[in-house]
């Protein structure tokens, strides 16, 4: 469990994190969702010891990381995927943090197989692509065993094929009783792996709440219906209580009934359809409602 209580940091006059409390448990992905520049990386810096808070604290199974010994058998983290030496060996970046954390030898070869580099275990990473450095990376914030395990933006920059892999290792991580701590700035990459939300803005909190919940919150579900005599249907939907929106393109939006009783309305009233459908406005909408006063570089528009 990591816990943080009223955690700031600011560096000069910029408030990167502020009086951020919340609690990230085992046994679920959360998800720790804020726009670019919202303070994310600077949080989980703090976590690891690697940035002192201006104000407030952080407890990893109830201790300050330079509390724990051997950290890397509490708590692995992906932060920056360049942060090995670019001349040592894959092979040799993990014996050197197996060893001065005592995790004893055999589970490099164990890290390595189970992210898929066993096969250039000999090689430097400054060969590697980003996506094998990125494994490399998850190699060692696996290689103590932790039961708490942190990723900073671990899919950036990775194709479809090793998203979806890193997607179920976090799941399977979570399954097995760890804390998983992931951060995004991508609600949709979020919504098909996280259990929990952690969203903030401008180093403020946000949202602190399942996913569930938030998608049950966020996401309007709605009927789309087009119809050649748009004006009998309307007509019809109106007399059986629904209230139809008019869309520019022509069809028609029904919050107030089901698809079903649409179909079956336009069938009794002999209105041709040329369009029924169930739909659900996007997370990344929701998302970018919550987070929108609280961006930090907007674009400008007409540029
Ligand atoms: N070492 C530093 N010195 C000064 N300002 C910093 C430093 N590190 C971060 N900041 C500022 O703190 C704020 C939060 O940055 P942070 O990198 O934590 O955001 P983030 O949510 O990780 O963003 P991204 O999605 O782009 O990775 C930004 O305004 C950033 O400019
Ligand atoms: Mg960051």
């Amino acid at each position: 469990m990591i816990e943080l209580a009223g955690l700031t940091k600011r560096y000069g006059r910029t408030t990167a994190v502020q009086d951020l409390t919340f609690s990230v448990r085992p046994g679920v992905v959360t998800g720790f969702l804020g726009p670019n520049g919202s303070g994310k990386s600077t949080t989980m810096r703090m976590i690891l010891g690697l940035d002192h808070p201006s104000a407030g604290q952080v407890r990893i199974d109830g201790r300050r990381y330079h509390q724990l010994a051997d950290p890397l058998t509490h708590i692995g983290a992906l932060l920056e995927a360049k942060a090995v030496h670019p001349g040592r060996t894959a092979y040799h970046h993990l014996l050197c943090l197996a060893q001065s954390n005592d995790i004893p030898l055999r589970r490099i070869d164990d890290v390595l197989d189970l992210v898929g580099l066993a096969g250039v275990a000999k090689k430097r990473p400054k060969g590697f692509s980003l996506g094998m450095g990125q494994r490399l990376g998850i190699a060692s914030a696996l290689l103590g065993d932790p039961r708490i395990l942190m990723f900073d933006e671990p899919v950036n920059g990775l194709d479809p094929e090793g998203i979806q892999w890193i997607r179920n290792l976090m799941k399977r991580l979570a399954a097995e009783g760890r804390t998983v701590f992931v951060s995004s700035h991508l609600m949709s990459e979020m919504a098909l792996t996280a259990d929990h939300l952690i969203v903030i803005g401008q180093g403020r909190l946000l949202a602190d709440t399942s996913m569930a919940r938030f998608i049950e919150e966020n996401a309007r579900t709605f009927v789309r219906v087009r119809s050649p005599d748009h004006e009998r249907l309307r007509a019809a939907l109106e007399r059986a209580g629904g209230r139809p929106r008019q869309c520019p393109d022509g069809s028609l939006e029904i919050e107030d009934l089901p698809a079903a009783r649409v179909g079956e309305l336009a069938a009794e009233n002999d209105v041709v359809l040329h369009e029924l459908s169930h739909q659900q406005a996007s997370l990344e909408e929701a998302f970018m409602r919550l987070t929108h006063e609280s961006v930090e570089y907007h674009a400008r528009a007409g540029r």
